[in-house]
């Protein structure tokens, strides 16, 4: 097997290179994945019975995929969700497929921070250990409203949640991979759409503004802030030395729930550009991979798409901006 720089090295080189037509062909990358590969392609063969993980939004789409998966590997995994009812007959159906399956659900809204410290708390009382943790869960194109914490419902939900969340678990996190020796890993699921964010990347001055608000731009917006969240986070534990890696994810263009916003607008695009689409299985490949693949074995503070490394846009390729962007998210969970 390929060591991990090594691979890592290579898939730098070949990032550039995979594009449009390997999305449309499939066409393996430099990891042996490709557009079409599945969540469970990616994880043949990986045991994961030693390993236990947080998915956020399990309960639907792509994070229902991925939780299913990492049970079938074997993972005991806990589903952070904010409908019990629906994650409770998803454990049910995945039970059914996989008997012995180890899953847990916790109450988790994400777009409330009360409700993320409880969740992380409760998890904490679990006693468990952590070793993945896949940001997942997201809302897309919403009306301008603001959250409990009088934050920008996406900035609020997709990014401050999930930041908080991961601050509240990295010591789980760090202590598992420093008693197990097994590094541990963050998957941040951010989106393409990162590119179509505001004039100048994030707008700090201005982020629970409605004057000049777009909802393609304000989802845009915490796409990138989960990708700059990945690279400072993975850049400071770096620093430390700590066995956790942190990595962003586009998974694909998935028709599921996230479109509940702009069914109409998606259904139009789908049926000019169904060749770009992926179905459920695909779209959680590159997390799993991400999440569970020894190759990437010490890779951190990279963006990946379609199971192969990708390059960001110059606002995701950003030090400085991941830095601002750290700090103003660090004033805002205090
Ligand atoms: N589908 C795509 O084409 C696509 C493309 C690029 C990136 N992504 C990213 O992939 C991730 C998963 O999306 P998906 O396509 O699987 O969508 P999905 O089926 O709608 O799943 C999103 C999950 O997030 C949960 N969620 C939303 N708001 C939440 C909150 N406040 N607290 C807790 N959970 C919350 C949803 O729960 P409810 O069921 O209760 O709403 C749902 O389980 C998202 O981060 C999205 O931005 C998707």
């Amino acid at each position: 097997m390929r060591k991990g720089n090594e691979c890592a090295k290579e898939q730098g080189k070949m990032a550039s290179r995979m594009g449009f037509i390997d999305l449309v062909t499939g066409r393996r990358g430099a990891s042996g994945f490709g557009s079409s590969s599945t969540a469970q392609q990616v994880s043949e063969g990986i045991d994961a019975s030693k390993l236990t993980a947080i998915v956020t939004g399990g309960a639907s789409g792509i994070g229902l995929e991925t939780v299913r998966v990492l049970a079938t590997q074997g993972a005991h995994v806990v589903i952070g969700a904010r409908n019990l009812e629906t994650a409770m007959a998803v454990k049910k159906d995945i039970l059914c497929q996989i008997p012995g399956a180890r899953i847990d659900i916790l109450p988790l809204d994400l777009s409330s921070m009360e409700s993320v410290r409880k969740f992380a708390y409760q998890f904490q009382a679990l006693n468990l250990p952590l070793n993945i943790l896949i940001n997942n869960a997201g809302i897309m194109f919403c009306p301008f409203k603001l959250s409990e914490d009088g934050l920008e419902m996406h900035f609020a939900t997709n990014h401050i949640g999930h930041f908080l969340l991961t601050n509240l678990l990295l010591d789980n996190m760090k202590k598992t991979a420093k008693e197990t020796q097994v590094e541990g890993r963050i998957v941040n699921l951010s989106s393409i759409a990162h590119m179509l964010t505001y004039k100048d990347g994030m707008r700090f001055n201005r982020i629970n503004d409605q004057s000049g608000y777009s909802d393609k731009k304000a989802y845009g917006q915490s796409k990138l802030a989960n990708i700059l969240h990945a690279y400072e986070l993975s850049r400071r534990l770096k620093e430390e030395g700590a066995h956790v890696t942190v990595n962003s994810v586009h998974p694909g263009f998935i028709m599921t729930n996230l479109m509940r916003y702009s069914m109409t607008l998606m259904r139009f695009l789908k049926f000019f550009s169904g060749f770009l689409w992926k179905n459920v299985s695909q779209g959680a490949a590159t997390t799993c991979y991400v999440a569970l693949h020894p190759d990437l074995k010490g890779v951190s503070g990279k963006y990946f798409s379609d199971c192969n490394e990708a390059t960001p846009s110059p606002f995701g390729r950003d030090k400085d901006l991941a830095k601002k962007l750290w700090e103003f998210s660090t004033k805002l969970v205090k």
